[in-house]
């Protein structure tokens, strides 16, 4: 994995999935049938016992971190609650200035110290089986969007209503969230996490302009600021595909690619320096064994070889899908070594 991020990997692909510790899996609904999300990402041991649950059930290359993007969120002092069947949801959504300035100006992240102790678990677990350890944060834009929407939303009207209405405003949430971001990647560093992935997942709603501003730039900042030659980072944004021309310049080691994106063609506009992970459409987890297996090879035959490639999903495992699919595709990939 750490090869492949560095383009110097010989031999099969490394495989791991966005979400791959989850509903999805019997292992995590027992878990979470007794204690809440919010506790779970706050406890160590259940953090460590969940991000190795796939590890343990699949053997991905890679084990990603057990949290949430919205944490930083919260330790800037915006609360939310995960409602059953809703997703996320802000008890004090930010619209207006004095929203702002209810915020913590405090951008240390030293608050977010169970992540740093459930890095630590984890990395002890995860001795035995020799594999690196992802951190992982959101991206400002996307971050700032549950903050405004106050949880999940369609459109992302009311953040784009801001952004484009009260950009000064708007800038000062993207600014506090980039800042807290960098301490806090730099804490997971310091933690032992081995490469982090960024998540802009709502990224894809902008135009070319306000891509360039609030979501370029940002992440750019975030790169300089956390950059350490040993720990090599991914970029995700969501519906990449219209926005390589900026992506390619970022300082990452690798760009995650959604679905709808031909990974080929990226191949031909990113530079070589630049791994490229992705880009199976998840919803092909619900197709039949052989259909599955064949798309999955289909991408294997565009990447096999390609010394900075590796296998994920354009997005994230969905809670309705059967476990065993994902140690089909697993099974697939590593059938090459
Ligand atoms: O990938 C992994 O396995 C690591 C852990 C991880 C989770 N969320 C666990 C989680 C990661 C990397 C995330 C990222 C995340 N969280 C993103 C960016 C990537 C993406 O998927 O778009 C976003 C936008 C969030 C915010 C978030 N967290 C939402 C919208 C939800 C609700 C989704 C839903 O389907 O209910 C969550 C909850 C969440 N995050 C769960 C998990 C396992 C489900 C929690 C539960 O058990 O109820």
């Amino acid at each position: 994995m750490i090869n492949a991020l560095n383009c110097k990997n010989e031999g099969r692909p490394p495989v791991w999935m966005m979400r791959q510790a989850g509903r999805y899996m019997p292992e995590y609904r027992k878990l979470r049938d007794k204690h809440g999300f919010k506790t779970m990402i706050k406890t160590p041991d259940l953090v460590s016992e969940i991000t190795l649950q796939p590890i343990k059930a699949f053997g991905m290359d890679a084990a990603i971190l057990f949290s949430d993007i919205l944490v930083t969120a919260e330790a800037l002092g915006s609360e939310f609650e995960f409602i059953e069947k809703k997703g996320p949801v802000f008890l004090n959504p930010v619209h207006t200035e004095s929203d702002f300035s209810a915020l913590s100006t405090d951008t240390s992240a030293e608050n977010l110290d169970y992540v740093y102790r459930g890095i630590k678990a984890v990395k002890h677990a995860l001795t035995p089986y020799n594999i690196p350890l992802l951190g992982f944060a959101g991206a400002p834009f996307t971050v700032a969007s549950y903050m405004i929407e106050g949880g999940t939303s369609k459109d992302l009207k009311k953040t784009k209503q801001m952004m484009l209405r009260e950009p000064e405003l708007f800038s000062k949430l993207i600014s506090r969230l980039t800042e807290i971001t960098v301490s806090y990647i730099n804490k997971q560093q310091d933690a032992g996490i081995n490469a982090f992935q960024i998540f802009d997942t709502w990224a894809g709603i902008l135009d070319q302009t306000d891509f360039k501003k609030w979501i370029i730039d940002p992440i750019e900042t975030i790169l300089r600021h956390t950059k350490r030659a040993d720990i090599p980072r991914i970029v995700f944004c969501k519906n990449t595909g219209s926005y390589l021309h900026h992506l390619k310049n970022l300082d990452c080691n690798a760009l995650s690619l959604d679905w709808q994106c031909d990974i080929e063609v990226a191949r031909n506009i990113l530079p070589e320096r630049m791994a490229i992970q992705g880009n199976l459409d998840p919803y092909l987890l619900y197709a039949p064994d052989e259909l599955l297996e064949s798309r999955v090879k289909n991408i294997l035959k565009k990447m096999t070889g390609d010394p900075g490639y590796i296998f994920n999903l354009g997005h994230g495992i969905m809670p309705d899908m059967k476990p065993d699919k994902i140690k089909l595709v697993v099974d697939t990939i590593k059938k090459l070594a």
